[in-house]
């Protein structure tokens, strides 16, 4: 079963490998996966994920975002899939085909995330990109269209906002992993900083999620450790909730 920590994603948000590793060093018993994006994989590369995946227990998901014509995208997770990571990302661009590619070259070695609206796009930027109403007008309407190109291309889930992950989990089932950014500990005393369209770890649980990135709200605390416990402890609450509710009564 999966652990309280399990569910937490810490992004290595850092320029260098001196930095992610101390970070990994310091959180590896506290989160279960740790996120590696573009600015830290064009840095340090795939030798950085094979460091952390030995260092310990926790996973990696390789957040690469990849967009290309199918047979680029398929062979570029083919090697994804080598370097033995949890999660990889995609583009839920314009075509199914290049989402299929991207299933197709991870072989069932990877699990495959659309990413479906990127939050920092706006109805407007959609309209200009050539999108049509009712799209243009209501970007819930693009993720969960979004979203049924990945379900049907075979992708194991997508990335959403806590606000988004009720519906899609509603249309798309619990197979279907929904992964979370954006999360924000109620009693965290951390600022929203860029994200908007925030949720508490126990609200993202609730919902749905099955991953929630959590990154400022762990690496800004005074104690980062104790940070993640402490949102460990938030979603363990809920895990016992939704235990107590599904056990038979005898
Ligand atoms: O918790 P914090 O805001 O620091 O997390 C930032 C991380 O969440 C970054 O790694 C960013 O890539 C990721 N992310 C996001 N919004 C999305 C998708 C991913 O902030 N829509």
């Amino acid at each position: 079963m999966k652990a309280a920590k399990d569910y937490i994603v810490f992004p290595l948000d850092v320029p260098g490998p001196d930095a992610a590793k101390t970070l990994v060093n310091l959180l590896a018993d506290n989160v279960g996966m740790f996120k590696v994006g573009l600015e830290l994989f064009i840095r340090s590369g795939p030798e950085l994920v094979r460091w952390i995946l030995q260092a310990g227990s926790a996973k990696v998901f390789l957040d690469l975002k990849l967009h290309d014509i199918p047979i680029t995208v398929k062979r570029a997770m083919a090697q994804v899939a080598e370097l033995g990571v949890f999660f990889a990302t995609v583009h839920c661009g314009e075509s199914r085909a290049m989402l299929e590619a991207a299933v197709e070259g991870a072989g069932g070695r990877v699990n495959v995330l659309g990413v479906t609206v990127l939050t920092s796009v706006s109805p407007a930027d959609v309209a200009e990109a050539g999108y049509r109403e009712p799209y243009s007008k209501d970007l819930q309407q693009l993720v969960m269209k979004k979203a049924a190109m990945a379900r049907d291309a075979g992708c194991g889930g997508i990335v959403c906002s806590g606000q988004e992950v009720q519906g899609i989990k509603a249309v798309f089932g619990d197979g279907f992993q929904a992964v979370t950014p954006g999360i924000r500990p109620a009693d965290g005393g951390v600022a929203a900083d860029d994200q908007s369209r925030i949720v508490t770890p126990a609200m993202a649980i609730r919902r749905g999620s099955d991953y929630l990135v959590i990154g400022r709200p762990i690496r800004d605390a005074a104690d980062p450790r104790a940070a993640a416990r402490i949102i460990a402890a938030e979603i363990q609450g809920v895990l016992n909730e939704q235990r107590m509710r599904s056990k038979p009564l005898t």
